[in-house]
């Protein structure tokens, strides 16, 4: 739909899940997997927290399969965010809020204490280690008791090195074709953007803000489950992997 600034914001969600679908082609099933495991830990009308949301991904693939639901979306980029509020502008299901991960106060500026489900997807990989789990800390929190926290990411086992080369050359030869067939890369993405009329000052501030990319850790799913265990989930494992990603799920 194009609305009153002329943005056509289904356009952009569209071009979005092309990008990420360069990097991630099974990332439909992550995010079906990761609904399944919502319904059957906390059922269909649940209170969620996408967790950097980006441009709202979760959030709507949430509300098309459980219209009861309501979602909370924060996020630090304040271009992505755009497309959020564009694209969900009206629904009073959802709002955004703009935070830093890595403030420990960034809770604090949520609209509920709580939530049934904490959701994250291909972002917290943007995070150190340790500021991780200081997060992991702060969502055990966030999670109502029997509530559920997921994250659907790139993770790595480093005892697997033969496997994990292998994987990833094959993974980037695929995508060197994709990209001959025409698929924008990260980089190519934010030049589009940044030449949009609406989108260029925000896209000019997340720059400022993350250069292209900010630095951070890929530990194993053995450490994402260990470690929310360890902060206060009483179970944590995966539920979902495919061979470069895993989709890690803790009850508290
Ligand atoms: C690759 S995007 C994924 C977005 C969405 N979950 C999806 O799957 O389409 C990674 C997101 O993490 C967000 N992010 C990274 N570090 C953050 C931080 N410290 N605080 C808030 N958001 C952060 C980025 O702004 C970006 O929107």
């Amino acid at each position: 739909m194009t609305t009153s600034t002329g943005t056509d914001w289904a356009a952009w969600q569209n071009s979005w899940d092309r990008q990420q679908e360069w990097y991630m082609p099974d990332r439909e099933d992550r995010f079906r997997i990761m609904l399944d495991m919502v319904e059957a830990l906390v059922g269909t009308a649940p209170r969620v927290l996408d967790l950097a949301c980006g441009t709202g991904s979760i959030t709507a693939r949430v509300l098309a399969r459980f219209p009861e639901a309501t979602s909370t979306g924060v996020d630090l980029d304040p271009a992505l965010l755009a497309i959020a509020r564009g694209t969900f502008d009206g629904d009073d299901r959802v709002s955004f809020v703009t935070a830093d991960l890595k403030d420990p106060d960034w809770a604090a500026k949520l609209p509920y204490e709580s939530y049934d489900a904490v959701l994250t997807a291909t972002a917290l990989h943007w995070l150190h280690s340790e500021p991780l789990a200081d997060l992991y800390g702060r969502i055990a929190e966030l999670v109502r008791d029997g509530g559920v926290f997921m994250n659907a990411d790139h993770m790595i086992d480093d005892s697997t090195p033969r496997i994990n080369a292998a994987e990833r050359a094959q993974r980037h030869a695929r995508m060197d074709q994709a990209k001959r067939d025409g698929a924008l890369d990260w980089a190519q993405w934010w030049q589009v953007a940044a030449k949009d009329p609406v989108l260029a000052e925000p896209t000019a501030r997340r720059f400022e803000i993350y250069g292209e990319h900010a630095d951070g850790d890929m530990p194993s799913a053995d450490w994402h489950a260990r470690t929310l265990r360890e902060k206060g989930f009483a179970e944590a494992r995966p539920v979902w992997c495919s061979p470069s990603d895993s989709l890690v799920l803790a009850v508290k």
